[in-house]
Order: structure tokens, then C-alpha cells, then sequence
């Protein structure tokens, strides 16, 4: 039976997640017991059996490796001008509407060579590892044509060569209208559908598409086609969804069994019952909120009453989310939108995984599950959420296998 078994984390203070669990119960120290990159099971007696490779906690705490379901990780350019400019009153929308905003963003990516994006966005991944992350899901979308999409997907999916990650990749051809369909959106979503989607598909360069589905992105319909044209292609869809109104993009995701629908600050109760009768995650994205000084606060109550699992994520982008950093994603989940610190410890690890369509297999300390694990220097898992800017986080594994910080 141990000769099964191929690593042990000894004194390991487990928070497990489970969904069952009531409460984040901290462990008392056990060893953790790893084979084939799985786990195998959880021994309370914390023995180390001979001959068998080990890692010493000496009882610090162990955690899921956090999950960043959402981020835009990807892109060439920076967008320090606009936030000057939106700290002197100009709306966020007003800049994409004048040409800035996404497509500012799309101009500096399509000139960027698929190495030279990776190389911009190790900087970002660096600041994610550091806050335990071990999963990131990256879109594209700052491309808008075949080539630049794809160049983008390949550039993310790289990333997996530079560091010890996982990388989720999601085509988000549908981010904004791209200066050369100006006026011609159904032409645009046509080529999206027609051209892009199949491609990308046939390459295996993505598992999800997703769309801004919003007065500055795309319509209702023109989302659906886009989810259509996915579901053809064996692909999962997620949205952007009621992040500056109420468009039902939340509810049109739910009726395509989306994984996810994200930013949600305008879903209302006929949304929220979508999202819990689809088991579609809701994704809170505090920092965007937060760099738009948003008002409209995600209906918390109503997605903990119809038991929406809520997942959060950095979103990290150039123009709304510059922010490389999970667990200041926990603290601003507690702070602006009343989260518990257990709710975002579930937000980064098992409803992150389930809204990466990895409900089952990552995200939570459980017999069966991947060893992708996070040890912390830490007392009490309310501290993830609570004290920000200090180094905790001492050791990470994905798939068995250590990777320091
Ligand atoms: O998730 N909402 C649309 N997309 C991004 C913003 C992208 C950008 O401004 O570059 C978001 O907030
Ligand atoms: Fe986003």
C-alpha cells in the first residue's frame, strides 16, 4: 500500500474546502500523501514511511493552490494616461467610446511578437504566484483578428514553459468592436463565429469563450450567437456580464451552461435564479470595482440565498484591474463587498475551480484531486484575506511536484 505512494507533506495544518464543510476547520498537523501527481490520501498519524521523498510544513497552514479564474494577463501597452485622465472625471466608458480604452490596448498587442507578450506578462504571473496562486485562466482579446487572437492564445499557453503554472486559456474575440468593423458589429460577430471560433477550436487553443456582453461591448443576441457558434465547437462559454447594466447576459450564459458569468455589480434576483438553476459560477471582480470606483455592489445576499457558488478573481487587466495580487482580491472581496474571509478563501480555490470547469478535480485538499497546494506562514486562514503586502506564502505544488516562490 505505501510503496503507492511517491511524496509527503508532513505537518501540514490542512484547510481542506470542501463544499460540504461547515466552516473552515484547520486541521490538526497530518501528512498529505501524493501519487502520480494526485492525492492519494490524508494520514492524521503524520508519519513519514521509509524511503518515500518529503516536504516539511512544520505546521504551517496548506490550502488548495488558489485558482485566478479571470484575467486578461495577456497584452502589449500600458494605460496609465487613461487612469490619469479618470482621476480627472473623464468615465471609463467616455475613453473607450473616444478610441482609448480596449482598443488602445489592441493597437500596442497587434504590434507585439507572440514571445515579446509572454515576456510582458511574466511580471504580471509573478506577482499571482506570489499570493498562491498555482491555475490562471488567461483570455485574449486584445487581438480582434484571427492572427492576433491566436498569437495572444499561444502566448499565454507559453507561459506554462516559463514557470511552474497552469495556464486555462479562454478566446475572447468578442471584447470590443475592432476599429477596421467600425458600424458593422454583426459582421464582426459572423467573422468571430464563422472564422475564429472554429479555428481556435481545431487547435485546441482555448477550452472557453467568453464575451463582453454589454452596451460598450456586444448585444444579447449577438452574444448568443457567439455562445451558439461555442457550444457547436465543444466548447465552453462564460460572459462579462452586468459589470455597467442590466443587459440579461448573466441569464442568456446560464441558459448555455456557462461555467461562469463574471462582474455581475447589476444582475437582479431573475439573474441570480438563472445562475443557481444552471449551477454557473458567479465571479465577483472586486478590483475592477474598485480602479472604476464602481457604487453598484454584486447582490451578495441574493447569491448566498439561491446558493450561487462565488468565485473571485483579479480580472488583472491594463484598464480596469491593474492589480497582480489574489489574496488584495480576498480583502477588497471582505471589505467592499462584505464577503467572509471563508467565503473568499472558497471565492480563489473551490468555486474558482468549478468556474475553470475543474469543479472536480482541483481546488480542494481531497482524496482524488491534484496535488496543487499552497503553504502559508500563517496562523489562521482569515489572515489570507486580511494582511496584505507581506510575503506569507512559503511553498507551492502543482500536479506533486514543488515549486518555491
Ligand atoms: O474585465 N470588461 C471588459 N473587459 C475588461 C476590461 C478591459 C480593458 O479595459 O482593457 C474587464 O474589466
Ligand atoms: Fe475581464
Amino acid at each position: 500500500m505505501q510503496s503507492e505512494i511517491d511524496f509527503v507533506v508532513l505537518n501540514a495544518r490542512i484547510v481542506s474546502m470542501l463544499p460540504t464543510a461547515n466552516g473552515y476547520q484547520v486541521s490538526d498537523p497530518c501528512a498529505i500523501r501524493f501519487r502520480d501527481g494526485k492525492i492519494h490520501d490524508v494520514d492524521p498519524s503524520n508519519l513519514l514511511p521509509s524511503g518515500i521523498a518529503s516536504f516539511d510544513c512544520n505546521n504551517q497552514l496548506v490550502t488548495p493552490g488558489f485558482i485566478d479564474c479571470h484575467t486578461h494577463l495577456v497584452f502589449a501597452g500600458n494605460r496609465a494616461n487613461e487612469y490619469e485622465m479618470r482621476l480627472q472625471g473623464v468615465p471609463y466608458q467616455t475613453i473607450a467610446q473616444n478610441g482609448g480604452g480596449i482598443l488602445s490596448t489592441v493597437k500596442a498587442t497587434r504590434q507585439a511578437s507572440q514571445e515579446e507578450l509572454t515576456q510582458l506578462a511574466l511580471p504580471r504571473l509573478d506577482g499571482l504566484i506570489r499570493t498562491g496562486v498555482t491555475s490562471v485562466e488567461i483570455k485574449s482579446g486584445y487581438g480582434l483578428t484571427l492572427n492576433d487572437e491566436i498569437k495572444m492564445l499561444k502566448a499565454a499557453k507559453a507561459l506554462e514553459s516559463h514557470r511552474h503554472i497552469r495556464v486555462s486559456t479562454t478566446l475572447l474575440a468578442a471584447h470590443a468592436l475592432p476599429p477596421e468593423y467600425a458600424g458593422q458589429a454583426d459582421s464582426y460577430i459572423d467573422f468571430v463565429c464563422q472564422e475564429v471560433i472554429p479555428a481556435v477550436a481545431e487547435q485546441q487553443l482555448a477550452t472557453s469563450v467568453d464575451v463582453f456582453c454589454e452596451s460598450i461591448g456586444f448585444n444579447l443576441q449577438q452574444s448568443e450567437q457567439v455562445f451558439l457558434a461555442a457550444k457547436q465547437h465543444g466548447l465552453a462559454v462564460k460572459g462579462h456580464t452586468e459589470q455597467l447594466s442590466n443587459l440579461g447576459g448573466s441569464a442568456l450564459t446560464a441558459r448555455y451552461q456557462g461555467l461562469s458569468a463574471d462582474h455581475i455589480e447589476y444582475l437582479d434576483e431573475a439573474g441570480v435564479i438563472a445562475l443557481s438553476n444552471s449551477n454557473t459560477v458567479a465571479t465577483l471582480l472586486p478590483g475592477a470595482f474598485y480602479f472604476l470606483r464602481e457604487t453598484q455592489s454584486p447582490p451578495i445576499e441574493l447569491l448566498r440565498h439561491h446558493q450561487v457558488p462565488m468565485a473571485i478573481a483579479s480580472d488583472f487587466n491594463p484598464g480596469t484591474s491593474p492589480f497582480a495580487d489574489l489574496t488584495m482580491m480576498m480583502n477588497m472581496g471582505c471589505t467592499l463587498f462584505g464577503l467572509t474571509p471563508e467565503e473568499s478563501l472558497r471565492g480563489v480555490t473551490c468555486h474558482a475551480a468549478q468556474a475553470l470547469g475543474y469543479g472536480a478535480s482541483r481546488g480542494q485538499i481531497r482524496v482524488g484531486f491534484d496535488a496543487d497546494l499552497a503553504i502559508w506562514d500563517v496562523e489562521h486562514p482569515a489572515e489570507l484575506s486580511y494582511q496584505q503586502g507581506m510575503p506569507r506564502l512559503t511553498a507551492r505544488f502543482i500536479k506533486g511536484e514543488l515549486g518555491y516562490v
